[in-house]
Parts: C-alpha cells; structure tokens; sequence
C-alpha cells in the first residue's frame, strides 16, 4: 500500500481581528477602549482587585453577546484546512468562534469565556457555558469565582506549548492582531527560517517582522480565503 505524505503543520495565531466580522470588538480599533471600558479596568489583575462586581458583569455581558455570534469565513476557512494540513490554532481570544467552526486543536492562551475559576486555585476550572458569574458565587473551595481569563499582570501559562507548536510549523499565518502584546506577540521569532509565513490585517502591523513574511492586508475573511488559494495553489 501507498503511504500518504504526512501533512504539513499549519500554526495560526489569531487575534481580536479574526472575530470582528463576528460582531466581536477589537481592543485597541476604539482609542484603547474595550467596548467603553479602559482595557485595565477590566481586563487586568489590578482592575478585578478594585472591583470585582464590575468585571464579572463585563465579561457576563461579553459572555451573553458570544451566544448570540456565530463564526465566520475566516474561522470556518481555518477549520477546512485541516483537511489539508495539520492546523493548530493559538488563539489570543477568549471567545469560543475557531471550535464552533470546526477547529479541532486549539490553545486559548488568554483563556476561555465559558469557563470559571476559583479565585484561590487556579487549577480548579469549571465549565459554564453562556452563564454569568456573581459576586458571592461560589466553587467547591468556597472561593469567589471568576472568568478564567489570563489578565495583564498575570503570568500566560501556556506560552510555551504555543512557542513548541510554532517551532515545528512548516506555515505559520497571524490574522487580525496588533502583536503588541506579550508573549503572543513575540511568538515568530520562534519560526523556523524556511517557514512560509502570512500575515493578514486590514492595517497591516507597525512591528517588525522577518522577510519570510507575506503581508496580505485585509480583512480576516477576505484574507484567510486569499491565503488558502495561495496555499492550495489555486
Ligand atoms: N480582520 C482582520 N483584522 C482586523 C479586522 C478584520 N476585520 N479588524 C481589525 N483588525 C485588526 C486590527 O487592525 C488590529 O491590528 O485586528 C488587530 C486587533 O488588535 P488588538 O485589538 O490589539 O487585538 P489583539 O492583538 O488580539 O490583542 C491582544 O491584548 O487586550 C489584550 O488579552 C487581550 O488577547 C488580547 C491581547
């Protein structure tokens, strides 16, 4: 019998971009505010400390208008081309589009909407789904809950199965963030030099980024498409 080729690792890090023809806001395309709040007010370790109360019913709001979006071409086309290489997804979001659409191995680094976690123990995870968290809710611990989300000011624990993945990557492709954040952002240096690299913004990026890198700018679905063609020599 003939042996098939092994696929090809395709390794997206994706951003906010990737989910804004989903109805989902970017961080930093509104004067660095995150729907009307300062981004450290809610999304930092400093901001839940200040006050807990207004952060959970940020990301309960975030949570219930994630029920209502659906994935788009950008996530679906990422998800087809598992059918052509072996796709892992390095998302910075917390939403739940690149799974909706198909994808099968991703890796949350800035943590999951739809997940809960003690405040104390951070190994205590709990699947919630689309509901809201209170103030004064509880887990078996008897610790306050909160989003297991990833703030600034806290350490990203799953950094570096991401630079392993990126590492071994034969294409690597960013779409729709502003790498400015770190250490997402400075996951390309750990490609290897022959990769083929994408990278897909309507703006394009003011990083710099190595020479192996084509830029596409548009937006994530027209983007993600024009990268498949190129991939699939169509
Ligand atoms: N398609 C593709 N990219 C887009 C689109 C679109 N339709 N619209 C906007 N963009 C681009 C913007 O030009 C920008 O470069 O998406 C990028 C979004 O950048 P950010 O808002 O900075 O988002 P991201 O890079 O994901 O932020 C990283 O910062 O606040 C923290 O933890 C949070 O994960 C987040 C991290």
């Amino acid at each position: 019998m003939e042996k098939t080729a092994a696929k090809k690792k395709l390794v997206a890090l994706t951003g906010a971009g990737v989910s804004a023809e989903s109805g989902l806001k970017t961080f930093r395309d509104s004067n660095g505010l995150w729907e009307n709040h300062d981004v450290m007010e809610v999304a930092s370790i400093e901001g839940w400390r200040r006050n807990p109360g207004l952060v959970l019913e940020f990301y309960n709001q975030r949570r219930r208008q994630l029920e209502s979006a659906q994935p788009n071409e950008a996530h679906k086309i990422l998800a087809e081309l598992e059918m052509y290489f072996d796709v892992y997804i390095v998302t910075q979001n917390v939403d739940n589009l690149h799974e909706r659409a198909g994808s099968i191995r991703v890796l949350h680094l800035h943590g999951e909407l739809t997940k809960a976690r003690s405040v104390q123990d951070e190994s205590r995870v709990y699947d919630i789904g689309y509901k809201d968290i209170a103030l004064g809710q509880t887990g078996e611990d008897g610790a306050q809950l909160r989003p297991n989300i990833v703030w600034f000011g806290e350490a990203v624990p799953l950094i570096l199965e991401a630079e392993r993945q990126v590492q071994g990557a034969d294409v690597f492709a960013v779409v729709g963030s502003s790498l400015v954040v770190y250490p997402a952002a400075g996951l390309a240096t750990a490609l290897r030099r022959d990769a083929r690299a994408f990278l897909i913004d309507p703006k394009g990026v003011d990083v710099f980024l190595p020479e192996n890198f084509t830029i596409i700018k548009e937006t994530a679905t027209r983007g993600v498409a024009k990268m498949r063609d190129i991939l699939l020599g169509h």
